[in-house]
């Protein structure tokens, strides 16, 4: 089906997000408060906010992991924005990209000029046996829960599945946590903003002021290797391969292109916009790639008029190591199975030739799952303007692609962003 083309241009004018991490204090509200502080205070004209005509609110399950559903006008109300039209988007760790999409659709038919979207969750009140069960609530409970999958397991079966059809070592998935993690070192907003050396030092350190015996690790390698710096959590992703439990809240003004300069001086413009279903793990052929985000990368490409080639720095959902390999040849950067060969020779680095996830990626920036997807966004919203900071890309990058996963493969939202100046 060929894909149309947005009846309207939208541009994003601002973006923002609070720091990702554990904050015992803080609830989806604060940690809102703080993503649209920030958002703010990056337009180049001050906000009037009775221009904002609309808030999609991307949020998997505040109702699970803070017994508090209908977020979406509890937290307009508490940045002033009611009675603005405020709507909880939910498309499991997808909830994010599918709240941009959303307001994308508002402006692009003409309803909405100005539209606010965010994302938010909560999730480190509840114990981890807890939030591994309220994530599994994203899968297919009738066909892949029964059998006794939570998500490590998924995306460890298609780990398995990858490495028997392509050969690939699991060499392959620490080079990505390696490099998610020197990114996310650069990263003031990352949940674990250290890269894998650094993480070694402070281990050792540890060990030697309880008078244990101080680890013998002298590579990232010897470290990801040993099951006591790194225990395996489902074979064959270990700790170092699975995103965190965090959270998180990431926030973004959406308006239509032609409005763009009343609030930004340099906006960016969202081209290509995809999205796709699909069923239970059950359902599928193959388990090494996602076809949903095949669907969705295509359809964004076609809607932009781009190519995998012209992307010059894509946002991946590296939600398990295998993850990102998995999105690095969906959306086409690498041929089938070569993705975890890119990942070995570093061309998926911030000097590589597909620069992948250069915020640190939800492995070392932090997966509040609903605010993933917008906090991609900030991501590149950071790198085409050029403010950021240490891990900036060289080059002046003008295209960036976002890709936001929800389940195990059910739902992919793929946007493709633009700078024009
Ligand atoms: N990567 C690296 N280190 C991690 C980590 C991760 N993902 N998660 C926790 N840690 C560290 C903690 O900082 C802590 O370190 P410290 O001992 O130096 O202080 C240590 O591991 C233990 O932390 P804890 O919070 O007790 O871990 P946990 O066992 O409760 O949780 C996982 C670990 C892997 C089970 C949890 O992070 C998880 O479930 N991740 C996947 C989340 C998910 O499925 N999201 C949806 C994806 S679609």
């Amino acid at each position: 089906m060929t894909q149309k083309k947005l009846a309207r241009g939208v541009a994003v004018v601002g973006a923002g997000m609070s720091k990702f991490g554990s904050f015992k204090d803080l609830s989806s509200r604060d940690l809102f408060v703080q993503a649209f502080q920030e958002m703010k205070e990056s337009l180049t004209h001050p906000l009037d906010t009775d221009r904002i005509e609309a808030f999609y609110l991307g949020n998997f399950s505040s109702d699970q992991f803070e017994k508090q559903a209908h977020l979406a006008p509890i937290v307009a109300s508490w940045i002033g924005l009611t009675p603005v039209a405020s709507t909880r988007m939910e498309d499991a760790c997808a909830s994010g990209a599918a709240a941009i999409r959303q307001a994308v659709m508002a402006i692009a038919s003409g309803l909405c000029d100005v539209v606010l979207v965010g994302g938010v969750e909560k999730m480190t009140d509840l114990p981890i046996t807890e939030v591994t069960e309220a994530l599994a609530t994203a899968a297919d409970t009738l066909f892949e829960i029964p059998p006794g999958f939570t998500f490590p397991g998924f995306y460890a079966a298609m780990a398995t599945a990858y490495m028997h059809e392509f050969n690939a070592p699991m060499e392959a998935f620490a080079r990505v946590s390696i490099k998610n993690h020197v990114n996310g070192g650069l990263n003031d907003k990352a949940q674990f903003g250290k890269s894998i050396p650094d993480i070694m030092a402070s281990k050792k350190a540890r060990a030697v002021q309880k008078g244990r015996p101080e680890p013998t690790w002298e590579t990232e390698m010897d470290f990801l290797t040993d099951p006591r710096g790194n225990p395996m959590i489902a074979w064959p992703m270990s700790l170092y391969d699975c995103s965190p439990v965090s959270d998180g809240a990431a926030c973004a003004l959406l308006v239509a292109e032609e409005l763009a300069g009343e609030f930004n001086d340099t906006p960016l413009y969202i081209i290509g916009s995809g999205q796709a279903s699909d069923g239970a793990l059950t359902d599928r052929s193959s388990l090494s790639h996602i076809p949903a985000a095949v669907e969705a990368a295509g359809k964004a490409y076609q809607m932009a008029g781009l190519t995998p080639d012209d992307i010059d720095f894509a946002e991946v959902h590296d939600c398990f190591t295998i993850a990102e390999i998995m999105a690095s040849e969906d959306l086409g950067f690498f041929g089938r199975g070569e993705g975890w060969k890119a990942a070995m020779e570093g061309k998926t680095a911030r000097d590589g030739e597909h620069p992948i996830n250069t915020s640190g990626g939800l492995k070392s920036k932090g997966h509040p799952v609903g605010a993933s997807g917008v906090g991609q966004l900030i991501e590149v919203w950071k790198q085409l303007r050029g403010t950021a900071g240490e891990r900036q890309l060289p080059g002046n990058p003008r295209i960036g692609l976002t890709h936001n996963v929800g389940g195990s493969g059910q739902t992919c939202v793929v946007h493709i962003f633009e700078r024009r100046e």
